[in-house]
């Protein structure tokens, strides 16, 4: 489905001065995923024709991140939200469809909400603004909507220009309005910044529209959807109730979490059915996990996929393009990255594993290093089906063992070894009779002295 007349207008040339960071307050990550991104996503589903992005000076840093998703524009001086709607006319001026107006900093929303306050606008009274209303436990500095007895938007007012009666009303304005664009630019004509900030507000479009005799209406959302980011702490509340929508998402898909509160999922993490996570797992971005795995307790994960039937953990840590195949096994403290482990191998304990490839049925033994890197450059270890490598083997890279070769405990491998072959490095032992007796009588007789 695609809206060819939808227009979408993102507000974030807001300083952010609260969050305290070099960093565009709506790039800072939720789930692993910055703020704007989250909002770009939710979009794709309403396929709108045109996306604008209202940035402040700072415009590169949302110009790289969000490349051709969107169209970039800047407001420079900011002298409210109705001015950074203002801004677009370039743009959007003569555009006659929908438009929503998001902010940068309020990314929860979900598609089905949009939809919602799209329903509304069409409407039989044809509503020209629509506004997505929510009543928050703590009405803070939130504009509050001000409704008649039917219901009907009258007008927002903003707490600092509310009178004591109005700052009693409990539903709030998120910001966030479907306007009529046939009209759009005509009401914020009408805009004055006679009022407490000396601001251009958008939400006065409300009182504009109702005086030329126009509609206006809400829409009511849930208050974790509308919650907007402007500090550090409201990030981590904003997380919290991210990753909490997650865990109830993926335990009603089938996944056992035994402490759900400790296990932390990215915004694209995927699980299978019958999977269990054990407690303290960090899922970061680009996990793919399949049918029937267990992961175990404290584990870090990122950019790794696992297949049906393995196991993994405790204390794994699985790096991008690693790639367990079913059935594997990987233990405590082992790091796979950029590593094919074919179905069925075990790489039990205390391992790095870099830029290989683990055959089928292989036997990796405890503390197995793949000496993946020189200084330079990275190079790939080649381990053959079934093959057997004993603890504490260091594999240098270019290397290969081929399929069934057993490696003695303790080698060091620099050249390839031939399938079904032992290859081994290390010194033999020698042994001398009684020499410990004689060391520790000649010890006993120099302190007995
Ligand atoms: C705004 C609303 C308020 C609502 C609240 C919800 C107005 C006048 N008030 O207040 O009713 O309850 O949001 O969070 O709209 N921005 C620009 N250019 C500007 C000013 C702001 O792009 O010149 C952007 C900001 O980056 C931000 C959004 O608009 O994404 C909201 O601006 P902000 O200053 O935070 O508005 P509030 O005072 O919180
Ligand atoms: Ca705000």
């Amino acid at each position: 489905m695609s809206h060819s007349d939808l227009a979408v207008i993102i507000l974030a040339a807001g300083k952010g001065t609260r969050m305290k960071s070099s960093l565009h307050k709506v790039l800072h990550p939720l789930g692993g995923h910055p703020m704007l991104h989250h909002l770009l996503d939710t979009l794709s589903t309403l396929s709108p024709a045109r996306k604008i992005i209202v940035v402040g000076a700072d415009k590169e840093q949302v110009e790289d991140s969000v490349g051709d998703q969107a169209e970039i524009i800047v407001q420079d001086p900011q002298l409210g939200t109705g001015h950074a709607v203002q801004v677009t006319r370039d743009k959007l001026g003569g555009f006659s469809g929908d438009v929503l107006v998001l902010y940068g900093d309020v990314p929860l929303l979900s598609a089905a909400t949009l939809q919602g306050l799209l329903e509304v606008r069409h409407s039989s009274n044809n509503p020209a603004v629509v506004v997505l209303g929510f009543e928050p436990k703590d009405s803070k500095a939130y504009g509050r909507l001000v409704v008649d007895e039917s219901g009907a938007l009258m007008a927002i007012v903003e707490h600092k220009d509310a009178t004591p009666e109005q700052r009693e009303i409990t539903l709030c304005n998120s910001g966030i309005m479907a306007l009529d664009g046939a009209v759009m630019f005509d009401l914020l004509d009408g805009l004055r910044d006679d009022n407490a900030a000396g601001e251009f507000y958008l939400t006065d479009i409300v009182s504009i529209a109702r005086m030329q005799g126009l509609d206006c209406a809400v829409s009511v959302a849930g208050e974790t959807e509308v919650v907007g980011i402007n500090s550090r702490r409201e990030l981590a509340e904003a997380e919290a109730v991210f990753q909490a929508v997650k865990r109830q998402q993926f335990m009603e898909g089938g996944v056992t979490l035994i402490d759900p509160a400790s296990v932390y999922f990215s915004y694209d993490t995927e699980i299978g059915a019958d999977v269990t996570i054990e407690p303290n797992v960090f899922f970061g971005p680009g996990v793919v996990v399949e049918n029937n795995v267990t992961i175990k307790g404290f584990c870090h994960f990122e950019g790794a996929t696992i297949r049906s039937g393995a196991t993994v953990g405790p204390y794994a840590r699985l790096r991008p393009k690693a790639d367990i195949g079913a059935g594997a096994k990987i233990g405590n403290f082992v790091e796979v990255k950029k590593s094919v482990v074919e179905p069925g191998a075990k790489i039990s304990h205390l391992s790095y594993i870099g830029d290989s490839i683990i055959g089928a049925g292989a036997n990796i033994g405890a503390g197995t290093i793949t000496c993946n890197y020189d200084g330079f450059n990275k190079a790939l270890t080649e381990i053959g089906k079934g093959a057997f490598i004993g603890s504490n083997t260091a594999l240098v890279a270019p290397v290969k063992i081929g399929a069934g070769a057993i490696v003695g405990a303790g080698s060091v491998i620099t050249r390839e070894v031939s399938a079904d072959a032992l290859a081994l490095t290390r010194a033999g032992t020698r042994e001398i009779d009684g020499w410990a007796a004689a060391f520790r009588q000649k010890q006993e007789n120099k302190k007995g002295k």
